[in-house]
């Protein structure tokens, strides 16, 4: 029997697969090269289902003899090890990001004289339109909590952004740049207290409480797929904290962020310009080990933020508490800054690295924009946060409007900076 390679992601499977995989078993005996999860979010997304899963539905796709990971976009590694006759492969990866692996599969294959076969693109099928359906029946609370930990798995950096409403919940999850790394989307969601705030015209001093930040998450939860990561501010009382945590894990929300502070929390971006008071380790490692207790899965994750450079602490206090944390069940740390150079917060992870325990760290460069993502992906950050950007964008937008509408007692001038009724309707059909 002769040998046949084919490189799939198979997670949603359809027709198109099946013919792919049909006309592999006409030439022999077929190996599937299963994409992992890691390799697939690195250049398109993570897919729906679990490597596992995948696996076992295309073990059992008649023809299929064997099912190996596939680590990698590129082909070659596994066809050295398989020295197969034939790749098959859908037509559709002459150009874009496969370009590159499709003219390595033709290179190494020649190396035993193996021979790439191409089987035209099924039309009206395809896995992107797919995903557009998934997206459209949503999903539950339960497979999305889980997402984020696969996210963390898969991915060297999980990309968040706030959404403070239904819409901004619409751009979070459907905003997509197709560049030369591929498919960049943002993963997950950050609710965040300061655009809640400010969203209902409040300050950022936890006077937005739970119940109204619930009905926001809704509105989000109701549009979206992708995985929350909610700011809890400072958890409150530990007594409260453990009901925080039960409500947010119900409503499937992944991560809880808590900040070390106490008394009447203000923004970290204010530093100490207003009175803030960070909270004493023992009473905020408590407050930890309270939510720890509380959650009910083992996804569901809480996370602890510091404030130590926020409020001029040194670097080793930071270092001190972080360690304290892990110590007491924090499943990440995030580290935070309103410096507008990086440097304390690039210090700040290198010497993370020194800790016994290692958990993810999370960044949120508001102030210290211009480092580029995959800086701080390098210095270690696994989840980093734009925390505020849609609504501090729109804000100026819809002031400059409401002012040009003054000015010239008619909408008529400001009309080519609106998004036109008919797409409106696109939006929410
Ligand atoms: C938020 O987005 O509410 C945050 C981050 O907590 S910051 O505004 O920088 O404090
Ligand atoms: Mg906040």
């Amino acid at each position: 029997m002769k040998k046949v390679y084919v490189g799939m992601c198979a997670d949603l499977i359809h027709h198109g697969h099946l013919n792919v995989i049909g006309r592999a078993r006409e030439l022999g005996d077929v190996i599937i090269g299963l994409i992992t999860d890691e390799a697939a979010a690195s250049y398109k997304r993570l897919p729906y289902l679990p490597y596992d899963q995948r696996k076992s539905i295309i073990e059992n796709i008649k023809g299929v003899s064997l099912v190996v990971p596939q680590t990698n976009l590129d082909y070659t590694d596994n066809l050295r090890e398989h020295q197969p006759d034939f790749v098959v492969h859908g037509d559709d990866w002459k150009d874009g990001i496969q370009a590159a692996a499709r003219q390595n599969v033709i290179d190494v294959l020649s190396e035993w004289g193996g021979e790439l076969v191409e089987v035209a693109y099924t039309d009206g099928i395809s896995s992107s339109q797919l995903n557009a359906r998934i997206r459209e029946i949503g999903t539950t609370p339960d497979v999305r909590l889980k997402r984020l930990r696969r996210l963390l798995n898969a991915k060297k950096l999980t990309r968040a952004i706030e959404a403070h409403n239904g819409l901004s919940g619409l751009i979070a999850e459907g905003t997509s740049y197709s560049g030369d790394d591929g498919v960049q989307e943002f993963d997950a969601i950050w609710s965040s207290s300061l655009t809640n705030s400010l969203s209902k015209g409040k300050p950022d001093i936890e006077a937005v409480d739970l119940t109204s930040q619930l009905v926001i998450l809704n509105d989000i939860l109701e549009v979206t797929t992708k995985p929350i990561i909610f700011d809890g501010d400072t958890g409150g009382e530990p007594e409260h904290f453990y009901f925080t945590v039960r409500t947010l894990e119900r409503h499937g929300v992944s991560a809880l962020i808590i900040e070390d502070k106490t008394g009447l929390k203000q923004n970290s971006l204010l530093g100490s310009e207003v009175p803030q008071t960070l909270d004493s380790i023992e009473s905020f490692s408590n407050k930890i080990r309270v939510g720890k207790k509380a959650q009910i899965t083992d996804d569901f994750m809480i996370i602890a933020r510091l404030e130590s450079l926020i409020l001029g602490e040194s670097m080793e206090s930071a270092l001190n508490r972080a360690q304290a944390y892990i110590e007491a069940g924090a499943d990440a740390i995030m580290i935070h800054s309103k410096k507008t150079e990086p440097d304390e917060i690039l210090e700040f992870c290198k010497r993370f690295k020194n800790l016994p325990v290692q958990r993810p760290l999370v960044a949120v460069p508001t102030t210290y924009n211009e480092i580029h993502e995959n800086e701080l992906a390098e210095a270690g950050v696994k989840i980093v946060i734009y925390a505020n950007q849609l609504l501090r964008s729109a804000y100026p937008a819809m002031q400059e409007t409401a002012l040009s509408i003054l000015k010239h007692g008619r909408a008529y001038e400001c009309q080519d900076k609106l998004t036109p009724v008919k797409e409106v309707f696109k939006i929410i059909p």
